[in-house]
């Protein structure tokens, strides 16, 4: 008895002394710090959502406009004793160093789409932004796993990729989570069903020519296409493509809850090793017979970050599709290689 309370005390109080021992996730008592770059409305949701679900010790939300990640770090941590976790939130005005030694770091800089706008149109500015995050980053954490959310998605996770010079295992982007998110909330009120019973795939890149999957996608374990009639599957799979484009729409700016919540879900898997499957924009080197592009594809997601890319044997149709995303990206991952911001 006495052992054993010994034993608990002691792991207790090395691994995890802030924690407490209702914690849901006490198995993972290990000290987890994840930074979120841009206190913006993606970024402060993120960095809300990762406090919430309480397995990362510190979050550190960073912002180059004064006093404003500051700002909305003492705001969420505020609503620590509400929700009751322990996840310590603070906020910094570019001070890079805070940041040291993170284990996960979430990349969210950069403009906003206006409407009228494209996802390509932020390029140039985003793209400067990305590459300075990146390697300022990387000073202080060279071993981090770095998930990009900053928008065009798939360029701009390429860039940080040609900046950091780390494995693509370990740099990859948020989309796909996003966008199956949208096709399955869509899904489920057009099924009156509950979204925990709709799976779905979504491939190729974070812009109108996205794929969804249908012949992948599953309500309860029963195939959507015996469920929804074609004309309203094919006006779902519309509106999904055009999802972050409709609330820009509403908005007057792009989306973050969803967004947010999405870049979270991705940091969670890796934080508490979850091997879960999502759709991630990452490097292709030779999967679905394309090489050296970013591009949503379902991978793993585990405490190495992707651990394995998954290679669905996509029929004619859903292969020409995922081929012409494929060129949509490639031909802005060209812009800027031509634009030359990382020389
Ligand atoms: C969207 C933006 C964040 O899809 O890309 O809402």
């Amino acid at each position: 008895m006495m052992v054993r309370h010994l034993f608990r005390m002691n792991i207790f109080l090395y691994l995890r002394p802030n924690s407490n021992v209702e914690n849901k996730n006490k198995k993972n008592y290990f000290k987890m710090k994840i930074t979120v770059v841009g206190a913006g409305n993606v970024g402060a949701t993120c960095a809300d959502v990762i406090a919430q679900r309480d397995y990362a010790n510190e979050v550190w939300l960073l912002d180059i406009k004064p006093n404003y990640a500051e700002g909305k770090a003492l705001d969420i941590a505020q609503a620590a004793p509400i929700h009751l976790y322990d996840s310590r939130v603070k906020g910094v005005t570019n001070d890079y160093s805070k940041t040291a030694k993170s284990d996960i770091v979430v990349i969210t800089s950069g403009l906003p789409r206006k409407p009228g706008m494209s996802r390509d149109d932020l390029i140039s500015t985003n793209a400067g932004i990305v590459k300075s995050v990146t390697e300022n980053i990387l000073k202080y954490s060279p071993d981090t796993i770095i998930i990009i959310v900053s928008n065009p998605l798939d360029v701009m996770t390429y860039c940080a990729y040609l900046t950091a010079k780390k494995p693509s295992s370990k740099v990859f982007g948020m989309a796909g989570i996003l966008d199956t998110a949208r096709y399955r909330a869509f899904l489920a009120e057009e099924l009156n069903c509950s979204v925990k019973d709709i799976q779905a795939v979504l491939m190729g890149g974070h812009g109108d020519t996205m794929v969804p999957l249908p012949r992948y996608t599953t309500v309860g374990g029963i195939p959507v296409t015996e469920l929804v009639a074609k004309d309203k599957l094919d006006a779902i799979i519309d509106r999904t493509k055009k999802g972050g484009g409709e609330i820009v729409n509403l908005l007057g700016t792009s989306a973050w809850y969803a967004p947010g919540a999405a870049a979270a879900q991705m940091a969670e898997a890796i934080a508490l090793d979850q091997k879960r499957i999502f759709p991630v924009c990452a490097l292709l080197n030779g999967e679905y017979g394309m090489k050296d592009i970013y591009l949503g594809v379902p991978v793993v997601l585990g405490k190495n970050g992707i651990e394995k890319i998954i290679e669905l044997k996509l029929n004619a149709e859903e292969k020409k599709l995922l081929d012409s995303s494929a060129k949509a990206v490639k031909e802005v991952m060209t812009v800027l290689d031509n634009m030359k911001v990382l020389a």
